[in-house]
């Protein structure tokens, strides 16, 4: 019999390269980033289903009985088995939110409500449990937060289920096996899903396996790199809307199909050559900054084909125009249109030129922070209580 409380943590991601064009079957590179989402669950008596949105200072419920009625089929879920959410049973799902009175201004978050609906039915049908969210990461600001809630919450509910031989006895954080991993990737991507419409997958892929991936139609290899990179992350506190800017750049798709399978195929090369450049040995200064150069090369040009998809913004601009002044190559991350923006420091910047340059880009308003790359995925901890 298995402990009562579980609580997970995944990591957030940052693109290094082929961001959209991976959606279109592209090369793309991604690494994992040391902020994690953490999700825990208590099965608790009663009658209701709660979730608490500790940083929006938010909380759900509903009766068990009201969720049967509008999710009737997992009487016996089977968790071993991914499910997708079909549009009609998603529409029923609204309902259950709709009279919640979620603030206009969160709004978005209504998608990952109905993640979570889904994604705790079919694995654990109709238990009473409590569902606690923690996050370091900023919401929809193209580090992958919401992947990183999927990835958590489906590892908390596998955690709880036969599916995974885990030893409740051990203390403190403990890894999945391979294959429970890529369960647990099924079911975000699910979640996933019902949150973007069409993502190719690699936002749950990262936060799921951690390190740094290679990723293309569904397909990961790992990359191993002895130099680590250092990357200036600007969040430019501009919100945006992954699904909108993916549903963007397929409709530039069907308007210009040549065009933009030349951009797309040009992205391609350009995540394989920053695969194969990551993954070279440099064993002394001038090697490594050889390396830089090149990472620092293929970054400005994929940024240049994120703009030609139509998915750059005015303020991502102001942040390349500023690094730019450094000497500092940069390229948004993730989906655009605000967010996130990327600043390869080489390691023999100066600590002076980074200072001037975060108070540049903090005089604009923005908000700059460097995270450790390539770390641990998701990571299960058991307790006789949840930890948050
Ligand atoms: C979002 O982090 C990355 C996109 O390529 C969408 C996706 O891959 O699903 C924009």
């Amino acid at each position: 019999m298995g402990r009562m409380a579980v609580t997970t943590r995944a990591p957030g991601k940052i693109i290094l390269a082929g961001e959209h064009a991976v959606v279109h079957g592209s090369t793309a590179v991604a690494a994992s980033i040391n902020l994690c989402t953490s999700v825990s669950i208590l099965f608790s008596p009663g009658d209701m289903l709660k979730l608490e949105l500790k940083d929006m200072e938010l909380e759900f419920s509903w009766p068990i009985g009201k969720i049967k009625e509008v999710i009737p089929d997992f009487d016996t879920p089977s968790p071993s088995t991914p499910l997708p959410c079909s549009s009609e049973t998603l529409k029923s799902i609204a309902s259950l939110y709709e009279e919640q009175n979620i603030p206009e201004a969160k709004i978005t978050l209504a998608s990952g409500v109905s993640a979570f609906l889904w994604l705790y039915t079919a694995t654990q049908g109709y238990k009473p449990a409590t569902v606690t969210v923690t996050s370091e990461l900023p919401l929809g600001a193209g580090l992958g937060s919401s992947a990183a809630f999927c990835v958590a919450l489906s590892g908390a509910l596998l955690a709880l289920s036969e599916c995974c031989e885990l030893d409740y006895s051990q203390q403190g954080w403990l890894t999945l096996r391979n294959s429970e991993l890529d369960l647990v990737n099924k079911w975000a991507f699910e979640g996933e899903k019902i949150i973007h419409g069409r993502p190719s997958g690699i936002d749950n892929t990262v936060s799921t396996y951690g390190n740094m991936i290679q990723f293309k139609s569904g397909e990961i290899t790992r990359l191993k790199s002895n130099t680590p990179l250092k990357m200036l992350i600007t969040n430019t506190k501009v919100g945006r809307n992954t699904k909108a800017l993916v549903a963007g750049v397929s409709e530039r798709t069907l308007r210009y199909p040549e065009a933009m399978t030349c951009v797309f195929k040009a992205v391609d090369s350009i995540s394989k050559e920053l695969s194969n450049i990551i993954q070279t040995s440099a064993s002394n200064d001038i090697a490594v900054t050889e390396k830089e150069d090149k990472v620092e090369e293929l970054m400005e040009m994929n940024q240049g084909l994120l703009q030609c998809m139509g998915v750059s913004h005015a303020s991502i601009e102001t942040v390349l125009r500023t690094t730019l002044k450094y000497k500092l190559r940069s390229k948004l991350t993730g989906a655009g249109g605000g967010g996130c923006v990327l600043t390869l420091l080489p390691t023999l910047l100066s600590s002076i030129v980074v200072d001037k340059v975060v108070a540049e880009l903090e005089s604009c308003g923005f908000q700059c922070f460097t995270a450790g790359i390539g770390g641990n995925g998701l990571e299960v901890c058991f307790s006789d209580n949840a930890q948050i």
